[in-house]
């Protein structure tokens, strides 16, 4: 018998190989092998900051502060960050027709350095800075954040990450791309999520209720785990991406315990 990661490896490449429509939804746990830091858990970056730096109410009476502490936690990160196993994995199962949407919650970009095309930013995206006066958008690369708060070259408004800060709306176009998926999904696959925040944490139930197959790749449970998740790949994201596209993209499936493929 076979260790229940790789039966649940073998399980699942069952499913996404029968899937006609198939999500990956994903979280700061699937960068971690990139080497960004998750949000939660023993090296998660809220032991470290205070969440309140990415408190949009705080962002805009303390803009000078608020900018010390996202340069440190966000723009000191993100660039030396390459794509791991796992986005690249998700970019072939696109290419392959295995994979149709991701809904992400990352803000890194690194699904589209890995290849990916049909994603949706949950949170938005961290390498645009946006003007809070006249709505124009910059690459950050384009803009110095020697003196802070940063001031728009055009208008000198102020200048905000365009990412999703506690207390804002979800932008209306991936909220809609993710109840969309949900309700489409043949198998939905969660990577990395403690499944804590709302309302990303909606759309992963919405799609069970809607009769997907929830695959969740994770080291640890999440509360997805005990309540949604169909079949459950205890490991790195990395690690299991790349086993599970030796089974997916190798040869046809070995008996699993849905029968013979
Ligand atoms: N591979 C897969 N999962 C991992 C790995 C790894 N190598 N390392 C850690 N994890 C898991 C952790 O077990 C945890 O369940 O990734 C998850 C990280 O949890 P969070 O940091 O809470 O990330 P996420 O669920 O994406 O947070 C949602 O919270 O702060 C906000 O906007 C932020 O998008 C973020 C949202
Ligand atoms: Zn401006």
């Amino acid at each position: 018998m076979s260790n229940p990661i790789d039966q649940a490896i073998c399980d699942a490449a069952y499913f996404l190989r029968k899937s006609a429509f198939t999500t990956a939804f994903t979280g700061a746990g699937i960068s971690v092998e990139s080497g960004i830091p998750p949000f939660r858990g023993e090296e998660g970056l809220w032991n470290k900051y205070d969440p309140k730096y990415l408190d949009i109410g705080f962002f805009l009476s303390e803009p000078e502060e608020s900018w010390q502490m996202i340069k440190q936690i966000f723009f000191n990160f993100f660039g030396a960050a390459v794509p791991n196993d796992a986005h690249l994995v998700l970019a072939r199962m696109e290419r392959h027709g295995m994979l149709q949407r991701i809904i992400t919650q990352n803000i890194d970009n690194l699904h589209q350095e890995a290849g990916s095309t049909n994603i949706f930013e949950f949170h938005g995206n961290s390498k645009k800075l946006i003007c809070l006066a006249c709505f124009r958008e910059y690459h950050y690369g384009k803009i110095s954040l020697k003196t802070l708060p940063p001031r728009c070259p055009d208008c000198s408004g102020l200048l905000k990450p365009n990412f999703v800060f506690f207390g804002e709306q979800i932008p209306i176009e991936p909220l809609n791309a993710a109840y969309d998926a949900a309700s489409r999904s043949d198998v939905f696959l969660i990577i990395g999520s403690t499944g804590e925040v709302m309302p990303a944490n909606q759309i992963p139930p919405l799609a069970k209720q809607q009769g997907a197959t929830i695959i969740e790749i994770n080291p640890e449970e999440s509360l997805y785990t005990g309540r949604v998740t169909d079949i459950f790949i205890r490991g790195k994201a990395g690690e299991m991406m790349k086993r599970l596209a030796e089974v997916l993209f190798a040869t046809p499936l070995e008996n699993n315990k849905y029968g013979v493929n």
